[in-house]
């Protein structure tokens, strides 16, 4: 399983431009039009649990898993100062974990399926998803697209700045694999003003639609449908992520 160590203190700031809500929004317009009322709902891959938290504070119990500790200690925080009720979060890895039973719905924000890189990971983690899920629950999840890996990863270095710490970002993306390694430097403030660098080495896999549509239809999946952006329009090659709705089939 991938690191998510020194990139896990400084993930919030480097997200702050991510919008949740309307995530969460989609979410929940995609419950309404398949017309369920899920209660218990999985956050996979919950990262510092934004989400979960959010959904929580929709009304939903959560549970979040995440393989990262580092991560998760910072959901734990975060359920706090919320004064979040109603979340359960579990160290567990995608490709292999359990839970005590079944949930209305699953979900995985900000491309954590791209992390499933090793041959067979997809079809694990797809198929363990559709075990947990109810007879005709929702699976709902957000991948980084391959128009996104060719054209804004590629081989590109960018810097990432928030107030408290900048982040030096190098990839490296192999078309033939499908596999891009994002060479990662962190640096944080120390109070003397001096910065502590961390670096840290992550990798996601690119995925076609069809690779994903494949994956969803071996696992027990049926009305498929991939979106361009949270407002539910139709998925283009030129996306740079898709939103993934699945219905699990019993
Ligand atoms: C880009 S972050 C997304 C976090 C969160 N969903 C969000 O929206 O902010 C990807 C997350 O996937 C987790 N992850 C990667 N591979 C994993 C695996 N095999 N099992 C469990 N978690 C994994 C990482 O620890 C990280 O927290």
């Amino acid at each position: 399983m991938q690191a998510y160590e020194a990139l896990a203190g400084v993930y919030d700031a480097l997200n702050g431009d991510v919008d949740y809500r309307s995530v969460a929004d989609f979410y929940e317009t995609a419950f309404k039009r398949a017309g369920l009322t899920p209660e218990l709902v999985l956050d996979l891959g919950c990262g510092t649990g934004k989400m979960t938290v959010e959904m929580a504070s929709r009304g939903y119990d959560m549970i979040g898993i995440d393989g990262s500790a580092d991560m998760l200690s910072r959901a734990f925080e975060r359920k706090g100062e919320a004064e979040a009720d109603g979340i359960l979060f579990l160290q567990q890895d995608m490709r292999d974990f359990e839970l005590y039973g079944t949930v209305g719905a699953v979900v995985s924000s900000l491309d954590c399926i791209n992390y499933l890189t090793g041959e067979g990971d997809l079809a694990r983690c797809f198929s363990l998803v559709h075990n947990y899920l109810d007879p005709n629950g929702i699976f709902l999840f957000d991948v980084n697209t391959p128009h996104k890996f060719k054209t804004v990863f590629a081989d590109n270095a960018y810097i990432l700045e928030s107030e408290d710490c900048y982040c030096g970002w190098q990839n490296e993306y192999d078309e033939k694999s499908g596999l891009c390694r994002f060479y990662l430097s962190v640096f944080t403030e120390n109070e003397d003003g001096t910065y502590a660098r961390t670096d840290e080495e992550q990798c996601e896999r690119c995925y076609t639609k069809e690779e994903l549509q494949r994956a969803l239809d071996a696992a027990g999946f049926g009305e498929i449908e991939f979106y361009g952006s949270t407002d539910h329009s139709p998925a283009t090659d030129t996306d740079e992520r898709w939103f993934v709705k699945a219905i699990c089939k019993k």
